[in-house]
């Protein structure tokens, strides 16, 4: 029997939205935030937005690596190392964002909310078990389990980060395991886990990413196939968010909208630490500055929060 569908699409939209792994290679990662912004005006539910992750299932086996490995053989040592920056903070970051979401299901406000939650731990742990595949495969690796290979990957350099991944996310995710109806545990770790790590972070680092693999000519690669269908899962990820946070502060302005600006004002300092590399060179070998990389960041955080009502500069 076919899932009623009540989210209507225009046609270019509905290509990204059923594209399947090999189609994705056809796709830009600014068509997939293009939903976002369309949620912006025309918010899905948080059932249009189950329905939409059942329709748009993938597999990590599914995905071809050997292009990315014959290209990995040839590229410099350059660009294996800013490659490896700049994927150990995913990695570890899908991890962590896997390792923190429970909390989030047992406070949800309603059984909604709880479902769409339900289904985002699926995509979390997916993320994670794309970047070990990748990197087994592709950078090679001994590692014998899940922990020791994170353990050799742990982005080591990066203070902003860990205080982000190792301190906010899970010490708001265990005040939501003590107390599951602390509503303001539950709104800033919706703050923390949605707009600051996926919508500002993760996929501004995962546009310009994206953005430059395909320059390079390697959208039948499946690193780029995988990630794709990465930030669709982000993009409905987000649109959740967005819609959580908007419901807060028109429920209760004077409560919520302080709460979600304190926090903002909090982490926005950790996202310019996180993106700043180690080695300038990182991200300059791609055609890129790190104020570019900001900029873009910090636009498309604004355009969440007016969508949200709220006023960083309030
Ligand atoms: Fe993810
Ligand atoms: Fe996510």
């Amino acid at each position: 029997m076919a899932i009623k569908q009540t989210e209507r699409l225009d046609p270019e939209l509905e290509r990204v939205a059923r594209a399947d792994l090999k189609q994705l290679g056809n796709i830009r990662i600014d068509d997939v935030l293009s939903f976002i912004d369309r949620g912006l005006d025309n918010m899905p539910s948080y059932m249009d937005l189950f329905h939409r992750w059942e329709t748009q299932q993938w597999a990590v086996s599914d995905l071809d690596f050997s292009p990315d490995r014959e290209r990995w053989q040839q590229s410099t040592q350059l660009e294996r190392d800013a490659t490896l920056w700049s994927r150990r903070l995913f990695f570890n970051g899908e991890e962590r964002v896997t390792a923190t979401l429970a909390p989030f299901v047992w406070a949800a406000p309603k059984p909604e909310i709880e479902i769409f939650l339900s289904t985002q731990m699926v995509d979390e742990a997916r993320h994670t078990v794309f970047f070990d595949r990748w990197w087994r495969e592709v950078v090679g690796s001994d590692a014998k389990d899940l922990t020791e290979i994170l353990a050799e990957i742990r982005p080591d350099t990066n203070e902003g980060y860990n205080t982000l991944f190792y301190d906010r996310l899970p010490s708001v995710a265990q005040r939501m395991a003590n107390n599951p109806t602390d509503i303001d545990a539950f709104i800033e770790g919706v703050t923390i886990y949605h707009i600051v790590v996926e919508a500002t972070l993760a996929l501004t680092g995962q546009r310009f990413e994206l953005e430059e693999l395909r320059e390079q000519g390697m959208t039948h690669h499946g690193y780029y196939q995988g990630f794709i269908a990465v930030a669709r899962d982000e993009s409905r990820h987000v649109n959740f968010g967005i819609k959580v946070l908007q419901e807060a502060v028109r429920d209760d302005p004077a409560r919520f909208a302080p709460l979600i600006q304190r926090t903002l004002v909090e982490c926005l300092p950790l996202i310019a630490g996180t993106i700043h590399p180690p080695d300038e060179r990182y991200i300059t070998e791609f055609g890129h500055s790190e104020d570019e990389i900001m900029d873009f960041a910090m636009n498309s955080l604004n355009k969440r929060l007016r969508a949200i009502g709220i006023n960083l500069a309030a």
